[in-house]
């Protein structure tokens, strides 16, 4: 049997081998034919004209999928067809209605990525990448726009909702999922934005300044790890400088990095409109500069002409986006598309996934889920009736519904008071209209149209109370796009301050609980009200199911699993990043347009990384500061033990291997954490860093699983600036098992030469 698969094995190597030389020879006969003027056509894409207004819109491309964000260029004259792009990271962003075509295109809107990082579940986030990939097909995409990887270095960047976490490795495995989920449908996936864009403000012109060693350690890190275990098709640059130099004119980046250490062989592209100089992305080894311009063609062709830039490094950049043109799903004989996905199916992944994520964060006398008893709610807070999905940008879904926690509670058999919805929905309302009137209505500012909190009066509350049997109150926040968000979005309002205080109040006098769902893309304060409410759920923004997935969780449908990807400081200016990032620096809006111009702005036109590797719970662990929720903490309604704890080297491979036994009444899932600590003794290094993870399956009450964690003695390394590479420090290294950051169940030691 072994023979027979090795066998077939061979044959499908062979197979591979002989019809990728079949493409290159397609490429290379191509590549011969074409003039200069069409390899610069082909390096520069088009946009999505009325979202992307691009010089180079070309003829209808606007039109095969609107709402997509661009288009390769077709060259007739040599068959060389288009292929199409389309955001992003929590599902497919195209029009939802065509102009003059009945009927509705809508996406699924699946959890944004912080959700997904939340589950730690690589399996589930695979099975969530497929679901995109699948709906791409279906529309006739072929790459994918996705997934968002950067780190959270600081929490207020306006665009952490698309990505991960604070950790490296969290994000590389989340991304290699995605990858490889959206993939095995055939479309590409563009993971994004590599590398170091880590604040929205003067996205396009703020240069990084950062140390190669948090660099390598840090920021590079998810990329490689999304590399080697995804291998994506595509991969775009971020519009920021690092060190001076734009990341798509940094051949050190793209090419030596990328390509020659981590093994990537596909298509690099820009962000759109990002980099100023052409000639550098050809050398850089940048093959596609989306959406592109006529000044950017010339300027490559002027360049050759004047013998400025050999034309070989135009040549390979031109193969490249050849490859991914021949093998995308559009250009294999027979690919039709439908417009059709299966919207119900995807439904139940979003609303299952979308549960997985949410963090329990506080439940006092188990007053979650709710009892039994509990047939009235009292719903407050906008969020509730106007529950926000996802984020805004390019990132954002034209979902078909949201379902809100209203809604999500109704489906589940609770009942509110349809006099107090009405309110709200009143409320809510008159409040976006308020706020619409006050932004130019921008793609841009969608991000501002946010009800304000409605004010409640003591007669209000004492309304539910009389009526109720629990509190729920939902604190929204919405984030987005090209803007970083501010320190006041980081606090509670005065109003959501005095709703939290005054229902706890009034519902705690009569014996009646309060939970708080944070409804939210990015970290919030919570120390400072957190010991108010008897459960608190982060419920992040979890899609189009979402009321129906945080219900799942309240009624106890379902049991809580996820875990923080980041931590929750107790105040800003707890973070390591803080001096360095601009907080508030809004006074001038940078955001949105492209600034070329430098004024030598600090944490706008350049921002220093002077906090190096210590990001996250980096930063708060080695430099002992308090936190009001650890990296990696996350309750449940049961317990988990862990036991029979054996530690197994091998070569290079360091094998963890425990017992994780159900210990309390519920059935659930846990996150098992492995963090290590270094001997730190002719190396600076952190008090520890996550080094491998995983998430038992369901446990029903009284059961037990073995699980395995492995780590490579290569991931324990530094980079070491002045040798300029990656160095083992000998010594003893402690291996702690662990359900927090600063929850550690079990140390063992290891001693590496
Ligand atoms: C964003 C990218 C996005 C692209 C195309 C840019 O503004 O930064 O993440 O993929 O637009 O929509």
């Amino acid at each position: 049997m072994k023979k027979t698969l090795f066998i077939l094995a061979g044959v499908v190597c062979l197979l591979a081998t002989a019809c990728k030389s079949q493409l290159d020879k397609r490429i290379d006969a191509t590549l011969q034919q074409m003039t200069l003027e069409e390899k610069a056509r082909l390096i520069v894409g088009t946009g999505n004209e009325g979202r992307w207004v691009s010089e180079t819109s070309y003829g209808d491309m606007k039109n095969i999928v609107p709402g997509a964000a661009g288009t390769t260029c077709p060259i007739e004259r040599l068959d060389i067809p288009f292929i199409i792009l389309s955001d992003g990271p929590a599902g497919i962003n195209i029009d939802s209605t065509r102009d003059g075509v009945e009927g509705t295109f809508y996406c699924t809107h699946f959890p944004i990525g912080t959700v997904l990082s939340s589950t730690w579940n690589t399996q589930l986030v695979e099975a969530v990448g497929r679901c995109i990939g699948d709906e791409a097909m279906h529309y006739g995409v072929d790459v994918v726009l996705g997934p968002g990887m950067n780190i959270h270095r600081h929490p207020l960047n306006g665009r952490n909702f698309e990505y991960y976490s604070e950790d490296p490795l969290l994000t590389g495995k989340m991304a290699a999922a995605m990858i490889n989920g959206i993939q095995q449908n055939g479309v590409a996936a563009c993971p994004k934005h590599f590398a170091a864009n880590n604040q929205e403000t003067n996205r396009m012109g703020n240069d990084v300044q950062v140390s190669q060693r948090a660099l390598r350690e840090i920021y590079l890190k998810g990329f490689e790890i999304a590399v080697r275990e995804g291998h994506p098709k595509a991969l775009m640059t971020s519009y920021n400088k690092i060190n001076g130099i734009s990341v798509s004119e940094r051949h050190d980046l793209v090419t030596e990095f990328l390509r020659d250490e981590c093994g990537f062989d596909g298509t690099v592209m820009t962000d759109w409109y990002g980099g100023d100089h052409p000639e550098e992305q050809m050398r850089a080894g940048n093959d596609l500069i989306m959406p592109g311009q006529q000044w950017q063609m010339d300027s490559i062709v002027n360049a050759v002409n004047a013998g400025r830039l050999d034309v070989a490094y135009v040549d390979e950049c031109v193969r490249r986006i050849l490859r991914l043109i021949y093998t995308s799903p559009r250009n294999q004989e027979g690919h039709t598309y439908d417009n059709n996905p299966d919207l119900v199916a995807h439904a139940n992944v979003t609303r299952e996934s979308s549960t997985e994520g949410m963090v329990l964060l506080k439940n006092d006398a188990n007053a979650l889920p709710l009892s039994q008893n509990v047939k009235q709610v009292a719903l407050f807070g906008c969020a509730s009736y106007d529950f926000i999905a996802g984020g805004s940008g390019s990132g954002d879904v034209r979902r078909a519904y949201t379902v809100s926690m209203l809604e999500g509670l109704q489906n589940a058999g609770y009942e509110m008071d349809p006099l107090l919805a009405a309110r709200y929905n009143d409320f809510v309302k008159k409040s976006i209209a308020d706020n619409l009137s006050k932004v130019t209505a921008r793609f841009a500012d969608m991000v501002r149209i946010r009800p304000d909190e409605m004010p409640l009066t003591e007669a209000d509350i004492a309304e539910q109370v009389r009526r109720a049997d629990c509190a729920i109150i939902t604190i929204g926040r919405t984030c987005g796009e090209y803007y970083d968000r501010t320190s006041s979005d980081f606090q509670l309002s005065s109003v959501e301050r005095s709703m939290i205080e005054n229902v706890c109040r009034a519902f705690h006098a009569a014996g009646k609980k309060v939970t708080v769902v944070l409804n939210i893309g990015g970290v919030i304060e919570t120390a400072s009200w957190k010991h108010l409410p008897d459960a608190i759920l982060c419920a992040w923004q979890p899609g189009q199911e979402g009321g129906n997935s945080v219900a799942d969780i309240l009624s106890g449908k379902q049991t809580p699993s996820g875990k923080l990807p980041m931590t929750f400081p107790i105040a800003l200016s707890d973070i390591g990043a803080n001096a360095n990032f601009p907080v508030d620096q809004t006074s001038e809006n940078v955001s949105v347009a492209s600034r070329r111009v430098d004024r030598g702005e600090r944490n706008v036109d350049f921002t220093r990384y002077d906090e190096g590797i210590y990001v996250g719970y980096r930063w708060f662990d080695s430099r002992q500061v308090e936190v009001s929720y650890p990296f990696g903490y996350g309750l449940s309604y049961t317990t988990f033990d862990y036991n029979n704890i054996k530690v197994k080297q091998s070569g290079k491979k360091i094998k963890v291997q425990l017992d994780v036994t159900n210990t309390g009444t519920m059935e659930g899932m846990e996150v098992v954490q492995l963090y290590v600590t270094a001997p730190g003794a002719s190396m600076d290094k952190p008090a520890k860093e996550l080094k491998a993870f995983c998430k038992t399956p369901k446990l029903a009450a009284g059961k037990k699983t073995k699980v395995e964690m492995t780590i490579n003695t290569d991931d324990l390394r530094s980079y070491d600036e002045t040798a300029q590479q990656w160095v083992l420090e000998p010594g003893t290294y402690k291996l702690h098992i662990a359900n927090s950051s600063r929850d550690i169940r079990a140390t063992e030691t290891i001693n590496l030469k």
